[in-house]
């Protein structure tokens, strides 16, 4: 019996180095993925402003320091969005009451947002729960490979927008045969069980992530301004996808299906940085999840754990705006980190979801963000609940949520588990 306990033993052991073996080889070489060498950092202090005065009170900080600190991100790190009005207009193209095996309404929306001669189309996908007393509350989504691949019902439209080439497309063209590719992401059944209503709509719809100088997507929309040369605090790719999100918001608000003042946003990874700046700018926005967002998210980068911003701004030249590259190798010279973005939020609910295999995003980094926006939250009278990083799959949803659970750069079903109890507690 002990020799069996004993080989049990060796086994798991063998198994935990493979899997470490692994997932240090999972990631980028030549950065830092122990915490003994992070280097001595002090972080810039929410609290006082500009000229130095101290904020005591939320109202200081609404009237003052908030809008410093939006305005210190917009100019040198995600850009300024054009403030300029223009024409949205909204067509329900599909309706199908019997979907998701009876449990859900099916919508589908065109937002068409036009400038001069140039229009975008933003396709939402929209599931409601059948059954429920309107309006309901909502998870408003921005996904990676098109409405079609979050769910494998079949009559999801198939995106027209630019997909990337990945797992054999080769003309950036999106497939029949990838319905469904991404739904172990999308808890939509769970979502919809929960009594809230589930919507999203694909990234590329309103920017194609790569760098072709800002000409199409949002960016060109904006293309016919009198303005030649873009400036060095004009926005990036992560700031138009954030458009995207408001201009969804727009058309959410016209809509009596929904609770406007329920509407949670969720993103991973990139996208989990464009829900944090998109519930930043825009106060609509009731509760804000980022997933597994890291650098440029919710990680801090003067630590320069895993990714760096010298690293971001080269592989991704055109997801923040010009100036952030100020800050490449220099961080300290920033005027702002990412604890800044986080109290951006305050005093809505946000949510800060780590996974233990993404050195990459570096877990820790997220967590001493949350802990460094708290300061803010406590002029509401609220907080984060603990003040040292829990150990794995042991959630805390204070007004400031933070989970890091085991696996790897992913959304998983325990990641909506956490984001539905976390909704449910905060949206009384
Ligand atoms: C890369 C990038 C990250 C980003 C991720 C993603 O890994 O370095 O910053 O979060 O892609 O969006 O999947």
């Amino acid at each position: 019996m002990e020799n069996v306990l004993l080989g049990k033993k060796a086994l798991n052991f063998i198994l935990l180095l493979f899997s470490l073996l692994i997932f240090v080889n999972a990631q980028p070489k030549g950065y830092i993925y122990e915490e003994s060498k992070v280097v001595n950092y002090s972080l810039p202090d929410p609290l006082i402003c500009n000229d130095g005065k101290k904020v005591g009170s939320k109202n200081f900080w609404n009237e003052k320091r908030r809008n410093e600190i939006l305005q210190l991100f917009k100019d040198e790190v995600y850009g300024n969005s054009p403030q300029k009005l223009i024409r949205t207009e909204f067509e329900v193209i599909e309706k199908e009451t019997v979907a998701l095996g009876g449990n859900a309404t099916r919508r589908q929306v065109v937002i068409k947002v036009s400038n001069a001669n140039r229009s975008l189309d933003i396709n939402l996908l929209i599931y409601s729960p059948n059954g429920m007393k309107f309006p309901v509350p909502a998870f408003l989504t921005i996904n990676f490979h098109g409405n079609h691949t979050v769910s494998s019902d079949p009559e999801i439209k198939i995106t027209q927008s630019w997909v990337r080439n990945r797992n054999g497309i080769k003309n950036n063209r999106a497939r029949e045969m990838d319905r469904g590719i991404s739904s172990s992401r999308w808890s939509i059944n769970q979502v919809i069980e929960s009594g809230y209503a589930f919507a999203t709509f694909y990234y590329g719809d309103v920017d194609p992530d790569f760098h072709d100088g800002f000409k199409n997507g949002a960016h060109g929309l904006f293309e016919t301004e009198i303005r030649t040369k873009r400036k060095d605090t004009d926005w990036g790719s992560i700031a138009a996808w954030a458009w995207g999100l408001s201009r969804c918001m727009d058309y959410i608000h016209e809509d009596s299906l929904f609770d406007h003042k329920q509407i949670a946003i969720m993103g991973h990874s990139r996208l989990g940085k464009t829900a944090l700046w998109a519930g930043a700018i825009d106060e609509r926005f009731a509760l804000i999840i980022s997933n597994n967002s890291g650098c440029g998210g919710a990680a801090l980068s003067r630590r320069r754990f895993g990714e760096t911003v010298k690293r971001i701004n080269t592989s991704f030249p055109h997801w923040f705006c010009e100036n952030y590259k100020k800050y490449n190798a220099n961080e300290e010279k920033c005027p702002v980190d990412q604890h800044m973005l986080i109290s951006l939020a305050a005093p809505r609910p946000v949510y800060i979801a780590s996974a233990e295999g993404d050195l990459w995003a570096d877990p820790k980094g997220e967590f001493l963000s949350a802990i460094g926006a708290e300061p803010v939250y406590k002029l509401f009278g609220y907080g984060l609940g603990v003040t040292e990083q829990p150990s794995v799959n042991e959630p805390v949803h204070g007004r400031i949520g933070y989970h890091i659970r085991t696996g790897k750069h992913d959304v998983t079903e325990y990641d909506w588990e956490q984001y539905l109890k976390f909704a449910d507690k905060h949206f009384e």
